[in-house]
This record gives structure tokens, sequence and C-alpha cells, in this order.
């Protein structure tokens, strides 16, 4: 079963009896990557082509599929459904769907909870191009948009019927970027206002022009991070080693190759910060005098010089009110042993210690971390690294805002959208 937080936005998600409901699984693992809670709720039709235990496999929650459940009205029923979302999503959506919905029916669960909520909704419709031209489908779909629900797409193109035109449903990629388009409304802006410098990636110490020496960070845990800390309000600055990974939307990329960049590239940010994350694996030593043309293969042995590299975390957790501090320790043993020490020795406010294992730290999709600071200690367990950086930033963000006052907002629950 995929994991699911207990902290992401919680979405219910409705699928109705059209043959896209195939693509509503993947919707629904793309959404619990992004951290979301997802309950899905299923009509009748629906039924037909997908069997609920998808839904379940994927979700991890029980599928909702029957107003007349009299166990399932006992435990959470359709009011406690309809209050627990923050956002109802429904996709497909049929034109019957669409129809019971413009009239304020409530002829099962789905359309029930549609009504009875204050939670916005989202409808991506699918159909045949001719049932969504027909004026009743056009009349209720604009009845619907005047209400302030949110129609995405449909798209133009290829339908299952063999046919071509206005009617497909969005992608789930897509659908899930406009869930998230603007995140203020589905997440606790614990940053709002403030400005976080964040470190990712391996560094690149050159031996000669073609050589160089790094790690095997892939960036994916900083990159991760600086999408949270988006999401939570804040203005991210990303100073990134070579990585192959997209600038996260609404992020500031600084590129850097060597740890020399790194540490000249954050002090120049650094002052505006209010949060500094060191998450890259920065080169600890670098060679000495790297040679200006490439080496030969000529000598039967040789050994490279390596002198110590800046070390930006330390130098950041030095200055005279500087930011709130968050350092990263990748452990192969004794993590906490080695973390709390790093946590004195540098002098940070918090750090997260990362163990680097066959399924976890470098190069990996999950992570677990052991997150460490004066007089206290978090255990965030092995889940997807989006998963892992919403929850880092929720304690950096609940640490920051007890130490350092009230600079910025004070977090909050998110906020519905109107
Ligand atoms: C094979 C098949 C495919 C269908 N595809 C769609 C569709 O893509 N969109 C739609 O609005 N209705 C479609 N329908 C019709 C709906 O399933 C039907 O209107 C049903 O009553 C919808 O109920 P529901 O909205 O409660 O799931 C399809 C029906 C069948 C048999």
């Amino acid at each position: 079963m995929t994991e699911q937080t207990e902290d992401g936005p919680k979405i219910l998600l409705g699928v109705t009896g059209g043959i896209a409901s195939y693509k509503s699984p993947e919707l629904v693992r793309r959404l619990t990557e992004r951290g979301a809670q997802v309950q899905v709720v299923m009509s009748r039709g629906a039924r037909e082509f997908v069997s609920p235990l998808t839904f379940q496999a994927v979700s991890g929650r029980r599928v909702r599929d029957d107003i007349w459940d009299a166990q399932a009205e006992a435990a959470m029923g359709h009011i406690e459904l309809a209050r627990w979302a923050d956002l109802i999503v429904i996709a497909p959506a049929t034109a019957h769907c669409i129809g019971l919905l413009a009239n304020g029916l409530a002829d099962d669960l789905l359309s029930t909870i549609c009504l009875a909520t204050t939670a916005p909704l989202m409808l991506a419709p699918a159909m045949n191009h001719v049932m969504w031209r027909h004026p009743a489908v056009q009349t209720n779909v604009r009845a619907l948009d005047q209400r302030g629900v949110r129609i995405l797409g449909p798209a133009t193109g290829d339908q299952a019927c063999g046919e071509e035109g206005p009617g497909r449903m969005l992608e789930p990629a897509e659908i899930v970027d406009a869930v998230y388009a603007a995140p203020e409304r589905l997440i606790s802006q614990s940053l709002k206002g403030l400005t976080v410098v964040i470190t990712a990636g391996p560094t690149r110490e050159p031996i000669d022009p073609v050589r160089y020496v790094t790690n095997r960070s892939s960036g994916k845990m900083g990159y991760a991070l600086a999408s949270a800390a988006r999401e939570a309000g804040a203005s991210v600055v990303l100073v990134s080693g070579p990585v192959a990974l997209p600038v996260p939307r609404g992020v500031k990329r600084v590129e850097v190759e060597t740890a020399e960049e790194m540490y000249r590239a954050v002090n120049a940010h650094v002052g505006a910060a209010d949060v500094f994350i060191g998450c890259a694996a920065v080169s600890d030593y670098r060679p000495e005098s790297p040679s200006t043309h490439k080496i030969k293969r000529k000598a039967e042995a040789m050994s490279l010089a390596l002198v110590r590299s800046p070390d930006t975390l330390a130098s950041v957790a030095a200055l005279v009110g500087g930011p709130f501090t968050v350092g990263f320790a990748a452990e192969t043993q004794d993590v906490t042993g080695h973390a709390r020490a790093k946590l004195t020795n540098k002098g940070v406010d918090m750090m997260a210690a990362n163990l680097v294992g066959p399924d976890c730290g470098f190069d990996q999709e999950t992570n677990a971390l052991t997150v460490l600071w004066e007089g206290g200690e978090a255990q965030l367990e092995q889940a997807s690294k989006a998963v892992v950086a919403r929850r880092l930033v929720t304690l950096i963000a609940a640490r920051y805002h007890a130490t350092r006052g009230t600079r910025g907002a004070a977090p909050q629950a998110g906020t519905p959208v109107s």
C-alpha cells in the first residue's frame, strides 16, 4: 500500500463511471506522492470500470461507495467525510455527475457529500465530444463554474469511442498541477514571509579539465525540501551543485560546481535568510592543485594531494544574528551519536541525520531521518523524499517560531479555497 501522511492536505477523490477512470489510480498515486491524504469515493458507475480494491491498494484507505452502508455511517459517515475534506476532486466527472451537482441532487454518497461540504470542488470532466457539447451539459458546466467550482479541462483529442474532439480527461499530472497551483489553499503556510536558503546536490572538485572528485548525491532531498519550503510560503533560494533535476516551481536556483563556489554563493544570499538548510553533500576535500591540462596516462602510479574545502554549514552557523541553521549528516553507523556531536561542534540549531544504506539516503527515492536539536529529537520514518521533506519543514517551522519569535507568520492550519 502507498504510504499516507497524517499531516498532508486531505483530498476526497470522487471517481465516476467514465472510461477515463482507469487513470484515476495513477492520480491517487501522484497525490499521495505529493504528501496528500486521499480518500476515494466511487459512484455506482465507477465500480463497473475499476475495482474498489485497486483504489484501496493505492490510497491505503477503504474506498467508500455506498451511502446506505450502516457500518461506515456509524464510523466516518457522509457528514464526517464532507467535513474531513480540504478539497474535493472528481476525476473523471461524468455528464451524469455534472448534472447531479449542477442541480443540487444527492442520489448517492458522492453527490450527497458534495452538497454537505464547504470544501472547494474541482471537476475533471470526461466524456464523448457530442455529450460534452450537448446544451444540457454545457448549461450544467456553466452553472457549476458560476458557483465557483473549478472545471479542469477537458482536453481535445482522440477519444475512447474512436472519434476526436473535446471531452478527454486531463492527464493525472495536469490535475495534480491544478490542485497544487496555489498551495497556500491546501498547505499550512508555516514559513510565510520567511526567506529560506537551501543547498542541494553534490559538488565537483576538479582534478584536471576532464576529471573530478564527487559523490553519490542526486540532489533529490534538497530539491524536495525546496518545494516543501516554497509550498509552506517561503521565498526559496536553492544553491545547487550539478544535478539532473528541474527547478522546483517558484524557487530561485543558483547553480554552482565546487565547494568553494557553493560557499561563496551561500554567503552572497544568506544575509537575507531566516532559515538556512545545508542539505548538499559538499566535498570535504578537494585536489590541492588541479592540473590546467589533462593528465596523461604515463606514470605507473600517482597520488592526489587533497586539502580541506571551506565548511559552509559551520560558517553560516557562526554568523552573529544569522539564520536558523539546519545541517544534514549522512552516516553509515551510529547516526544519532555522530549527528549529536555535529550539532554541538558546528553550533547549528538542528541536525537531520541521514542513514545511508541500500534503501535509504543517496540517490534513492525514499529517506528516513533522525532530527536532533538542543533538548529534543524526532524520528521521521522512511517515506518518499517529498513526504519526508514536508515533515522536516513542519519541524523546522515549529522550532524556528519557538526560538526566533514572531518574524514571519506563525504556523497555521491550511486555509481552504474560497
Ligand atoms: C463503456 C462505457 C463508457 C462510458 N463512458 C462515459 C464517459 O466517458 N463519460 C460519461 O459522462 N459517461 C460515460 N458513460 C455513461 C455513464 O457510465 C452513465 O451515464 C452512468 O449513469 C454514470 O453514472 P455515475 O456518474 O454515477 O458514475 C459510459 C458508459 C459505458 C457503458
